[in-house]
């Protein structure tokens, strides 16, 4: 059986024969047939906006593979600076390639003391962790002119290094801006998770040394959101640095889609939602009445995931390493029932819907104290690195700037009426 798909347009009788490459056809065989008719894909439900060597992800079957490593070993086995290490540079590094990029990052970590004091604190009291993160990361830009360099493999390789680093640290002094306590600045003798977390909570000690069970388990938490292929903040990156605006303000644009709550913004909105029900006995009306269209289940569904999200199920056990440490959060048995209820309930086996990454993320961020305005925040801090790799392989693919076509639906031509005929 040939592997091609043949395009005929009806109106003439002519045909392409277009073979099928890597799961996809070429689209430039399809204008060469119809030009002037475009493909309509608004939310590109059925295009690939790009070929891609760096996460696999097959949602039928809940698989995820960085590099073709597959998220379950790297989970286990590895660390988060070593599979930015592996997004970014399409091998896992030795120990001296390691030990060299550890270092780099660590000393890239503190932030020019202008970006703190007179941007960062510039916010009003209450702003919102990640609005200050969006706009930080666009400010950035202004810091480091060498960034305009896009095509220099040292500015690019420096930008990355610089991004990677700063993440925690922007994070972190969001949050001691937001809640009025004084910026921590970095601590070079910590490991990358036990560093942020310092910065997030230490108060008057000299020296603050997390758990270790909780940096291991923010560590796996940012594994498995380092990347996540063609999401809508990746796909904002490539679009953004389509235009070959830098690594800042492109990241800029990627966390800001990352925002939204259909996005980055679902954890939250899960913790709200298990608030809300309040207890067990809720757990079915509120079942009910998602059924009946008042309301999504958050936390479940998934554009491409037909299938358990790997990475929820790698995300529960995490969950009960910490609350080892923490407690039980209060909100694990409505989760619970909720998951047990919806999966055996038609509506959702039908919609093939399970529980995505965020259905337990939440509660664990939950758990370890970070206030619910942090959550999208602690999926940023990883998913630079992601967002990063896409950067660097779509100019190394050398991508032509992202354009859409449209299929024009408004007025036809008319004239103009002056104000007072109208
Ligand atoms: N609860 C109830 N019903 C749902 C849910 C849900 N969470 N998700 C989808 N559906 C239903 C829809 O109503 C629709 O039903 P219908 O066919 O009867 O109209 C059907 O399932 C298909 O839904 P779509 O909206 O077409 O799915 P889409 O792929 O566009 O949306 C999305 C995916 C946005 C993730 C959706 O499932 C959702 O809103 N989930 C809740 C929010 C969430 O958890 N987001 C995190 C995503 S993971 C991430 O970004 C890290």
């Amino acid at each position: 059986m040939p592997e091609t798909v043949t395009i005929t347009d009806n109106r003439t009788g002519e045909s392409v024969e277009v073979p099928i490459s890597n799961g996809g056809v070429d689209a430039s065989q399809w204008s060469k047939l119809l030009p002037g008719i475009w493909f309509y894909d608004p939310s590109f439900g059925a295009t690939a906006a790009a070929s891609s060597s760096i996460t696999e992800l097959d949602g039928e079957n809940g698989i995820l593979r960085y590099r073709g490593y597959p998220i379950e070993q790297l989970a286990e086995q590895s660390t988060y600076l070593e599979v930015a290490y592996l997004l970014i540079h399409g091998e896992l590094p030795n120990a001296e390639q390691f030990a060299a990029w550890t270092h780099d990052i660590t000393y890239h970590t503190f932030i020019h003391e202008n970006v703190r004091k007179r941007f960062m604190e510039g916010f009003h009291h209450d702003a919102h962790p990640m609005g200050i993160l969006v706009s930080t990361l666009a400010a950035l830009s202004t810091f480091y002119p060498d960034a305009k360099d896009i095509f220099g493999a040292e500015s690019r390789h420096k930008q990355i290094i610089r991004l990677i680093a700063k993440m925690p640290t922007i994070a972190a002094g969001a949050h001691r801006h937001s809640v009025g306590m004084p910026f921590v600045y970095p601590d070079n003798n910590l490991d990358f998770c036990s560093n942020f977390l310092s910065m997030m909570w230490k108060v008057a000690e000299p020296h603050f040394q997390p758990d270790p069970v909780l940096s291991h388990a923010l560590d796996v938490l940012f594994i498995l959101h380092a990347d996540h292929e063609q999401n809508c903040s990746t796909t904002a990156m490539r679009v953004v640095g389509s235009s070959h605006a830098d690594a800042y303000s492109a990241s800029a644009a990627a966390a800001a889609a990352l925002y939204g709550p259909r996005h980055g913004g679902a954890n939250e909105a899960v913790i709200r939602m298990l608030t809300e029900i309040g207890t067990i006995d809720n757990v079915e009306p509120f079942i009910a009445s998602v059924k009946e269209g008042k309301g999504r289940l958050q936390g479940f569904g998934h554009r491409v995931y037909k299938n358990y999200d790997p990475r929820a199920r790698i995300i529960k056990k995490v969950a009960y390493d910490v609350f080892e440490v923490t407690g039980k959060n209060q909100l694990l048995d409505i989760a619970l029932k909720l998951e047990e209820t919806a999966l055996s309930d038609d509506y959702f086996i039908s919609r093939k819907l399970y529980p995505n990454v965020d259905f337990y993320s939440g509660l664990i961020y939950q758990a370890m104290g970070f206030p619910m305005e942090m959550f999208t925040v602690l999926f940023a801090i990883p998913r630079v690195a992601g967002w990063l790799a896409h950067w660097n392989e779509m100019l190394d693919q050398d991508a032509r700037i992202a354009r859409p076509r449209q299929l024009y639906t408004g007025e036809a031509v008319r004239d103009y009426v002056p104000m007072g005929g109208r």
